[in-house]
């Protein structure tokens, strides 16, 4: 398992299971950090504040990327948007059509909960713009048709999640096109 200790976000955020909060592993972050930052300028982190928190603090990305989440605890960060994603259009004007990626893990997998998380992407996306999202490989053919993706070679670290996730890019991946060593059943 990784090291958790090199992670700030995981060793000072707990998680809320009120708000079906689990984080990835300290690898799993660092891995979407590089695949961040070899292909975007401008990310919409939509329910997935540790990879937001994880930026590393002078670069671009970090001054450029907004944190949109239901939990108010990271509120006094100035690009941290309180977001319902039952309410996906209920975003802040000023940054619609303005990102060039989004990164999505919402707190549930089902349809209803997947079309809404697509609809507040489409609005916050520039056009063409690229996504990585996270759930259970059953939903391969709904996020195909949501957000024409496809599954990585890379699948999460979810420490406490009972259940394996798979990453999906709508474009082709760098640092998740590889295995991840931290899953048993890839080697
Ligand atoms: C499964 S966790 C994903 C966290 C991600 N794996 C990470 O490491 O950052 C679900 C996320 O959805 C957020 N969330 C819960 N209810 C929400 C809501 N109604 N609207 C938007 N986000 C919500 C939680 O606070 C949490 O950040």
């Amino acid at each position: 398992m990784a090291d958790t200790s090199k992670n700030r976000f995981l060793i000072k955020t707990s998680e809320n299971e009120l708000l079906n909060q689990y984080w990835y592993s300290a690898a799993t972050i660092e891995a979407l950090v590089q695949e961040i930052l070899s292909s975007a300028s401008r990310v919409a982190f939509l329910s997935t504040p540790s990879v937001y928190f994880s930026l590393p603090k002078d670069s671009e990305v970090k001054k450029s990327s907004w944190v949109f989440d239901f939990d108010e605890q990271w509120r006094t960060d100035p690009h941290f948007c309180k977001y319902d994603f039952n309410k996906p259009e209920d975003l802040p004007g000023n940054l619609l059509n303005d990102f060039d990626m989004v990164v999505i893990d919402p707190p549930f997998i089902t349809r209803e909960v997947w079309e809404k998380y697509t609809k507040a992407a489409k609005l916050l996306l520039k056009n063409e713009g690229k996504v990585i999202a996270s759930t259970v490989a059953e939903n391969d053919g709904l996020l195909s048709e949501l957000l024409g993706s496809k599954p990585c070679n890379f699948k999460p670290s979810i420490p406490h999640l009972i259940y394996q996730y798979n990453f999906f890019t709508n474009y082709k991946p760098t640092a998740l096109a590889e295995k991840n060593p931290e899953i048993p059943e890839d080697d």
